[in-house]
């Protein structure tokens, strides 16, 4: 349950922060976790979330990931120092990511993370690091592709019927010190109808990984893309029914169950969602700061923009929270933002009483917000912890100067 916004609240933010602010809820999130796992568990109880940094890094987010025993899955090495910085052990890291930094990937495998193999490019410099530290155990993961039926050529990870597949096995068996802890893949359409096929995919890869490479990695990651939570108007904009963690779950955890009933060894099944958990948890507030008419159009211009919410071509969950003096009536509003162009439109086609001062209050913008925001125009605004009775402040509103120091003036 979302925190009721009241017009005193608002203006108290928008005192202290300015005018647009993104209220975060971050026991929504935790409950969000706590929700997906459990639904997972119930059909396979070795199952763990690695969550998806790149959807919504906020440190607090990733800390209660840690906190209730979840994994990183981090995607370059700046995410990788958020996890540090934040406090998550190494051995609960997971690097997917298509390009890594060598020096960056010796140190996480020394310190005991795991990094997934992307492409064949990569063995090079795993075999240096494994050949300098022969004390070390380097903990590796591949990652597969195989065909979903979701219509869709992924570029990640490896073919797993191709010949960089047998040779990426065949140099991990052949290393002692390299241990095979992970076979991930990821695709990115979350339609629950195809995680039948990844489940199926991921565990015909790794009964071949066993046969024929005698190696046993220790966890199953079938990646993220699973839709989280969403009001009834957005997800008919989507074309998307009601579609829950069990609508997953069912698919894919079942499938485990059923496939390692008689092993006592049986390995662990991750997932790597983002939106699923942090999609619902965050609100972007923007202020009404002018109405006008342009031959016949009522446009209304806030401080925000599209570029901070990223939902485009829709119009998004949004409810206006009267503030303003002279409310009037108006039909067939755009809602614009502040940059300068003609299609950063947050809401078309708004009916209903507007005033400068009201604030409009859009949903669901927890995830590819925040972390694709660019520094175009302005600077970013703040981000408010609105759990409980006090307001923690996540982040402030940047500055010039947080933007531009590493320009030359
Ligand atoms: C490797 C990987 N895992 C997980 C995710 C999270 O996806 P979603 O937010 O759809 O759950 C992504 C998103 O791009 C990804 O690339």
């Amino acid at each position: 349950m979302s925190k009721e916004l009241t017009i005193e609240l608002l203006n108290g933010l928008s005192e202290r922060f300015g005018n647009a602010f993104y209220l975060l809820e971050s026991d929504n999130f935790e409950q969000n976790f706590k929700e997906l796992s459990n639904t997972f568990k119930k059909y396979y109880p070795k199952f763990n979330i690695a969550y998806s940094y790149k959807t919504n890094y906020t440190p607090k987010l990733v800390q209660i990931v840690d906190r209730l025993g979840g994994y990183a899955e981090v995607v370059s090495e700046m995410e990788l120092e958020i996890a540090l910085r934040s406090g998550v052990i190494p051995a609960r890291i997971i690097w997917n990511g298509p390009i890594k930094k060598s020096e960056k990937v010796k140190e996480l495998l020394l310190l005991g993370g795991t990094v997934n193999i992307d492409s064949i490019y990569e063995i090079d410099n795993i075999r240096k690091i494994a050949e300098s530290y022969p004390e070390h155990i380097l903990n590796v993961g591949v990652r597969c592709n195989y065909d979903v039926g979701d219509g869709v050529l992924s570029r990640f990870g490896f073919d797993v019927d191709g010949e960089d597949f047998d040779k990426v096995m065949k140099f991990i068996a052949s290393i002692s010190n390299i241990h095979l802890v992970n076979l991930q893949a990821h695709f990115a359409k979350r339609s629950p109808e195809f995680w039948t096929a990844r489940a199926e995919g991921m565990l015909s890869t790794y009964d071949k990984v066993v046969e024929k490479y005698g190696l046993k990695p220790e966890r199953l990651d079938i990646g993220g893309g699973i839709y989280g939570k969403m009001p009834e108007s957005l997800r008919s904009q989507l074309g998307i029914s009601n579609i829950s963690y069990d609508d997953y779950a069912s698919r894919a955890a079942k499938l485990f169950a059923e496939h390692f009933k008689d092993c006592s060894d049986a390995p662990w099944l991750f997932i790597e969602p983002g939106s699923a958990v942090a999609g619902d948890c965050m609100r972007f507030v923007s202020r009404i700061e002018t109405i006008k008419n342009v031959r016949g159009k009522t446009i209304a211009t806030v401080i925000g923009s599209q570029k901070n919410i990223s939902m485009s071509g829709i119009n998004p969950p949004m409810t206006i929270v009267a503030g303003g003096q002279n409310q009037k009536q108006y039909n067939d509003v755009e809602i614009v933002g502040f940059t300068c162009i003609e299609g950063d439109v947050l809401h078309k086609n708004y009916n209903g009483e507007l005033a400068i001062g009201d604030y409009i209050v859009i949903q669901n913008c927890g995830s590819y917000s925040l972390v694709m925001k660019p520094p175009f125009i302005l600077p970013n605004f703040a981000v408010l912890d609105i759990n409980g009775s006090e307001i923690e402040v996540i982040k402030r509103a940047e500055s010039f100067d947080d933007l531009f120091h590493t320009f030359s003036f």
